[in-house]
């Protein structure tokens, strides 16, 4: 159990998850969020997690500390649509521990 980390998860239609997120299989965001079916599928992850579409775009509610942009997350951020200051791309985000009680909103589906 100690594994897992507690996020909660807004979707599209703003409604909002608690799901626990395992540390000990090296996901990311976008991935948990597909593992619970909290966006239809084809509309998140879309370039596997490449940093190359932001489909998994979300916005960081929380003041959790997450590991800062590498530049392919900066440059893609830079050309998605609805971005604003919290934006990170989900499948950048790798759960660890550091994550427990993150809350996120997915952005819209563009
Ligand atoms: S899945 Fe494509 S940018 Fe994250």
């Amino acid at each position: 159990m100690e594994q897992d980390v507690k996020i909660r998860i807004t979707d599209r239609e703003g409604v909002t998850h608690e799901v626990l997120a395992p540390t000990d299989m090296a996901m990311n965001l976008m991935e948990v969020v597909r593992s619970y079916e909290l966006a239809p599928e084809g509309t998140i992850g879309t370039c596997g997690g490449m940093a190359m579409c932001a489909s998994c775009q979300c916005y960081v509610v929380s003041d959790t500390e997450l590991p800062e942009m590498q530049d392919d997350e900066e440059a893609m951020l830079s050309e998605a649509f609805y971005v604003k200051d919290n934006s990170r791309l989900g499948c950048q985000i790798h759960i660890t521990h550091a994550l427990e009680g993150l809350e996120v909103e997915l952005a819209p589906e563009s």
